[in-house]
Parts: C-alpha cells; sequence; structure tokens
C-alpha cells in the first residue's frame, strides 16, 4: 500500500493507493494509520454507549447540526446521517441549510471542500477525519493541470477547449475550471454538462477521471473511442489533441478500476438472467458489457423500483451494496467483483470519529474544520453553479 500524504487548504490529507483487497474490517484497529489527532481513546464503533453518546450530541446540538452522508458511508455513520445522497444531492443539500451552524460531512474531502464553498461563511463544514480523501482527486494537481494548459495554448487549441472537471478533484482544480470558462460535473449529470460544454467549445479537458469521460463521450453523446485522447499528467503529450473532441486526463478510481469485463461475464454465467448495474467510473469495457450504468443514488432508485425475484450484480462500492442486499431481501444483490473491496477512504469516517467530531462542537470547539481560500472559493463557485444552474 502507498501512502500520499498532500497538503490542501485546511488541512493535510492522507490518502491510500494500490488499496489492499479487503481494507478495514470490523475487527481492525480503526485508528491505525491515522494522520489526525483524533484522541483514540474512544470505545470501538459497535459499543452501544457510542451510539448513545452520538445521540445526546446530536440532540444538544439541535438545528444547529447538520449531517451529510455520502452512499459509500459505513452504516454506523449512515445511521446519524440527516441526508443521504450522491455528490450531486450532497452539494445541494449543503447549498440549502443556511440555517445549520455546523454542517458534518460524512464523506470524503472534496465533497466537504465543495460543501465550504456553497455555505456561507457563518458555517463551519467539519469532516470528521482529514484522512478521508480520494486517491482519483489526488490524480490531478493544480500545477499539472497549469502545465497541460499551457501545453493546449503551445499546440493553438487551448482558445476552443472547455475545461470539465468530475466534483471529485480538490477545490483548486474547480476553480481551474471556472477561470477557464468550466464547470464541474457529478455521475449524474455528466451529460448535460458536457452538452453545456460543447455549446460553448469544440473541445473538452475532462479532468481527473477518464473513465467517466470517455463512457459519457460514447455512451451519452455518440462520439467513437477516437474521438478521444488520453493526456497523462506523467508524460506531458498533446499529441492527437489537434483531432480529438475529448481531452481525457489520465486518472482513475483506483475501487471502481477493479471491476473487469471478465468480472460481468462471469457473473452472467453464475446467475442466469442477472442484470449488471455499474457506476460511470468503471472501465468503458466494463461499462458496455453492463445493462445499466448511473450514479450512486440512479443505482439506488433502480434497485427501488426492481421487481421482485429480480436479481442483480452491482459494480460499485461495497458499504452501498451490502445496505442494498439487506434493504431488498425480496431480490438477489450480488457483488460484481468476487473479492471484497471498500473504499478505504470513504471507510475511514467511523462512529468514534464521528462522536469525537460531535461532542467537540457540543463543547464549543470545531474539529478538522475544512475551510478554502477567498480566491479557490470564488472561482470554485462559479464552475459549481455553472454545473447547479445547468437544467
Ligand atoms: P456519486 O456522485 O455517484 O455518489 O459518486 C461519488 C463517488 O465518489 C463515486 O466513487
Ligand atoms: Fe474516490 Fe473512488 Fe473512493 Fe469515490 S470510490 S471516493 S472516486 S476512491
Amino acid at each position: 500500500m502507498i501512502s500520499v500524504t498532500s497538503t490542501k487548504r485546511g488541512g493535510s490529507v492522507t490518502t491510500t493507493m494500490g488499496l489492499p483487497l479487503f481494507v478495514l474490517g470490523k475487527g481492525a484497529d480503526p485508528h491505525s494509520e491515522r494522520g489526525v489527532d483524533c484522541p483514540g481513546e474512544l470505545p470501538p464503533a459497535s459499543d452501544p454507549e457510542l451510539v448513545a453518546r452520538a445521540e445526546r450530541a446530536k440532540a444538544a446540538l439541535g438545528d444547529r447540526l447538520f449531517v451529510l452522508g455520502h452512499h459509500y458511508q459505513r452504516d454506523e455513520v449512515i445511521a446519524f446521517a440527516d441526508v443521504t445522497g450522491d455528490s450531486f444531492k450532497l452539494a445541494r443539500e449543503a447549498a440549502a441549510r443556511p440555517g445549520a451552524d455546523y454542517i458534518v460531512f460524512c464523506g470524503v474531502h472534496f465533497m466537504a471542500e465543495s460543501a465550504d464553498i456553497l455555505t456561507g461563511d457563518h458555517q463551519a463544514v467539519v469532516l470528521p477525519d482529514l484522512a478521508a480523501g480520494c486517491s482519483m482527486a489526488d490524480m490531478a494537481t493544480f500545477d499539472q493541470v497549469e502545465e497541460c494548459w499551457e501545453a493546449l495554448e503551445d499546440a493553438g487549441v487551448a482558445d476552443r477547449v472547455v475545461p470539465i472537471t468530475y466534483m471529485n478533484s480538490s477545490a483548486d482544480i474547480k476553480a481551474f475550471c471556472g477561470r477557464h470558462g468550466g464547470a464541474v460535473c457529478t455521475s449524474s449529470n455528466a451529460k448535460r454538462v458536457l452538452e453545456w460544454a460543447f455549446e460553448r467549445g469544440d473541445k473538452v479537458l475532462f479532468l481527473p477521471d477518464q473513465h467517466l469521460g470517455r463512457n459519457t463521450a460514447v455512451r451519452d453523446l455518440g462520439m467513437s473511442l477516437e474521438d478521444c485522447v488520453l493526456y497523462s499528467p506523467h508524460h506531458p503529450s498533446t499529441k492527437g489533441v489537434a483531432d480529438a473532441k475529448m481531452i481525457l486526463w489520465k486518472g482513475h478510481c483506483s475501487v471502481h478500476g477493479r471491476f473487469t469485463r471478465e468480472c460481468v461475464d462471469d457473473v452472467r454465467r453464475r446467475i442466469p438472467g442477472v442484470q449488471v448495474l455499474v457506476h460511470p467510473e468503471c472501465r468503458h469495457e466494463v461499462v458496455t458489457a453492463s445493462d445499466l450504468v448511473g450514479s450512486t443514488e440512479f443505482i439506488i432508485r433502480t434497485l427501488e423500483e426492481a421487481p421482485a425475484g429480480s436479481s442483480w450484480a452491482i459494480g460499485t462500492e461495497l458499504n452501498l451494496v451490502q445496505r442494498l442486499a439487506r434493504a431488498h431481501p425480496d431480490k438477489s444483490v450480488t457483488f460484481l467483483d468476487k473479492s471484497v473491496c471498500y473504499c478505504s477512504t470513504m471507510n475511514r469516517i467511523d462512529l468514534p470519529h464521528l462522536v469525537w467530531a460531535l461532542e467537540s462542537l457540543v463543547e464549543g470547539k470545531i474539529v478538522n474544520q475544512i475551510t478554502v481560500d477567498a480566491e479557490t472559493a470564488h472561482w470554485a463557485r462559479v464552475a459549481l453553479d455553472r454545473m447547479l444552474s445547468i437544467p
């Protein structure tokens, strides 16, 4: 396992890459390999006293507190979320709560940054564990993106390129897109945002997830694979950009990247009639072989609307798939990959950290606050607002 520490505005974030197959099982020490100062004297998450402490702290904070939970969070954390959602829904929900003094974000760092950008100066956004980063977001740094843009300028195409960044990126990448006439997208609106972009330019620089960019361009906008060119920040080259419509940043999700075409073929052999439902962060060959593709919110809705007795193989993060299996005992729900793989950074937020964050707020101490500097926040907000205004 490789540990990468990057300093971002508001804190030091440690994310992991080259993830082991099974991560942070219940028996594991929840405080190992942490880069932050949660005191570590709290009992394990299964301790009923800890549940009671979380309930007491929430009750004490009342309407001053709003807890957001991404669908990949652990059950013990989701139990305390006021709202759960995909990244698009959570961004909207954060923006819609001006009355809450504290937004506790149970998700990952880029989501909390976006919440800080979309909320007022009087509100504090708290990420219960600063080690909850996203390895995909870390695959595009500001300097690398600037270098890429300069290369596109030298190649004489930059004025025809609209930069679009996936929500899974740092605030300064969002700000870069805002400054250069671009926008943010999420897995639930990538098609509409790309259509918006192609009304403004004839090329898109898509950051940082090559798979979401390629899948949306080919599946939803009818482009060919030849319309897409890959840009590697480690081997910068503008070869092919003059003819390409989509310039795809060479980044990916280390969790969704594990699903393979063989997993899809194998599950179809094992479960006759199974429908394969995957997240668009999966590789193109996986998406092409699947029946349905969409955001975490779409995956949940599809299962809710599916008839009893139907069979599903789902290619997304394991906490969500396990929850879906429990919520739909009348349907067969299988994890698409045979080996277990949680998103290790989403899993960093556990009940001990949540209790620590909430009890600190009760004592009047704001811990792990995520803040974005005013200049970055301004331009990132421009890019986020463009996304939010696209119908
Ligand atoms: P959603 O916006 O679909 O919830 O995806 C967020 C994410 O990080 C997926 O890996
Ligand atoms: Fe990032 Fe992938 Fe985890 Fe989503 S699942 S937060 S993209 S590492």
